[in-house]
């Protein structure tokens, strides 16, 4: 028996970003979900650096480590995804920052109670007409199948069965995974039901999937039974609003394109007439944009390691997308305040985390104006120079002394049609790393009476360091050779 379509008045179809998020909670709350707030972008899961997806707050609990919320639970969850970053702003759905609409259930609905309010949700409350979408399962999921195709009634044609890595989900290499299925929009369906490739992403976007969570994988690939079936799904909140603003792009949604229309004010150039590369840039910092508010306003801040570092990438990359559009004036604090308009009513504790937030763009940015002009220079030089690769040694250089990501030498050189050596610039990473290591075991503590003799006898010295971010020179005022004070030293001499 086929669920049928009611007939919810055009009016009712939920448009804007909020009316999407709220039509979806409240469809599972009158379904028996209880709500749950978003939980923090930095999670409390060891195993991966960032909040991936809605189900991984309830991770545990899929796991029977803590106890279920409620039997049924529903939520908007904020993740981050860096896996992808490459793509963004060149594919129409790529995001870092994005937001999960998830439906959960502990041990209570399965398979075919999920498959159904799926299908419900997306064809009468979300309004697709059914000759739009298409569903994949698990090569080895007959049940799916037959519930998509008898119980639903769905055209077999549009039945794709996959493979492991595009319908079997986990959170990562362990944990809580299972088979699942994935609900497509088709944005040519007068192409037909013949020999659907649900890779074509000109054709298709996946939208919902709906993960059976039944097993749990262990650090040798076992898998093993969970105690409870559980259901976890995913609905891209910036996918269905694609869909259901019919606009060619997540990024043009209203989720999104404000912040685009800011940069582009700010570069004095409308986004409809740029082309290509520049409606990427916009789209990247857009995209970028809401990514580091709330990684900010999560309690991120900007460093060489982890989650500080994917901040600092990503703060780099708008600057760099700003320069490339031609803004070269600080912009990052304007982007955080359009970002904080854009994000508040969702997300309220961006208002209240404004001031660390405009106040850490802010900080990040200069610094990174600093080195980047001295950066782009030398890099200038080095294009100049017509090189068939930039050297591993020129990107460590960039990397090391200019605060250049490798991502961002790579962006620039993939620009002039170059690549990076990458194995030369782990290499000169690795020879710095046992230049570091070298020189923490050679400090040698029994030169500190020596070193001590002779400090005595100079005048006191200022340490510029938290003040300059330039070179500067400075001369050498005493000198230790293999221990004693000395004027001078040979090749070969250990010097202090
Ligand atoms: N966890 C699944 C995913 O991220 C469904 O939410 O796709």
């Amino acid at each position: 028996m086929a669920v049928a379509r009611s007939s919810r008045s055009a009016a009712a179809t939920p448009r804007t970003g909020a009316e999407i998020r709220a039509a979806f909670l409240s469809f599972y709350e009158e379904r028996g979900h209880k709500v749950m707030a978003s939980a923090s972008l930095i999670p409390e899961d060891p195993t991966v650096l960032l909040t991936i997806a809605g189900m991984l707050p309830f991770k545990p609990v899929f796991l029977g480590q803590q106890k279920r919320p409620a039997p049924r639970a529903t939520s908007s969850q904020k993740c981050i995804r860096t896996n992808d970053i490459e793509n963004v702003g060149r594919t129409a759905r790529h995001h870092t920052f994005f937001e999960m609409l998830g439906n959960f259930s502990f041990g209570d609905y399965f398979k075919q109670q999920a498959i159904e309010w799926a299908w419900e949700l997306s064809t009468d409350l979300f309004g697709i007409d059914p000759k739009h979408l298409v569903v994949s399962v698990f090569r080895e999921d007959d049940e799916a199948e037959q519930i998509w195709r008898d119980v639903v009634g769905v055209n077999p044609k549009r039945i794709i069965r996959m493979d492991e890595a595009d319908n079997f989900w986990a959170s990562g290499p362990t944990g809580p995974c299972g088979p699942c299925s994935e609900i497509y929009y088709d944005f040519k369906p007068e192409l037909g039901d013949e020999g659907i490739d649900l890779e074509d992403d000109e054709r298709f976007i996946e939208f919902y999937n709906l993960v059976f969570m039944q097993y749990n994988r262990d650090a040798e690939g076992t898998l093993t039974p969970l105690a409870n079936r559980n259901i976890d799904t995913g609905l891209g909140l910036e996918r269905m609003a694609q869909i259901l603003q019919k606009v060619p792009n997540n990024y043009e949604t209203d989720l999104i394109f404000p912040l685009i229309q800011t940069a582009a004010d700010l570069a004095g150039v409308d986004y409809h007439q740029l082309d290509d590369a520049g409606q990427t840039s916009l789209k990247v910092i857009g995209d970028h944009s809401r990514a580091v508010t709330q990684l900010i306003c999560d309690g991120v801040s900007a460093s060489n390691l982890g989650r500080g570092y994917i901040l600092r990438r990503l703060l780099r990359r708008v600057v760099r997308h700003g320069r490339l559009l031609g803004i070269h004036q600080p912009f990052l604090v304007t982007m955080g305040q359009a970002s904080i308009a854009l994000l508040q009513d969702a997300h309220p504790s961006v208002i209240e985390r404004q001031e660390v937030i405009l106040a850490e763009l802010e900080r990040e940015e200069s610094r990174f104006l600093e080195t980047l002009e001295r950066g782009e220079k030398l890099l200038a030089e080095v294009l100049e120079s017509k090189p068939k690769q930039i050297s591993g040694a020129q990107a460590f250089e960039l990397y090391d002394t200019y605060g250049f990501p490798l991502e961002l030498t790579q962006e620039i050189a993939e620009e002039q049609g170059l690549d990076v050596d990458l194995a030369g610039f782990e290499q000169a990473m690795e020879q710095q790393r046992q230049r570091a290591k070298a020189a923490a075991v050679s400090i040698d503590l029994t030169l500190q009476d020596a070193i001590d003799q002779v400090a005595a006898d100079l005048n006191a010295t200022a340490f510029e360091g938290y003040d300059l971010l330039e070179q500067s020179s400075s001369t050498v005022q005493a000198l230790l050779v293999n221990g004693e004070a000395a004027t001078s030293a040979s090749d070969g001499d250990v010097v202090q």
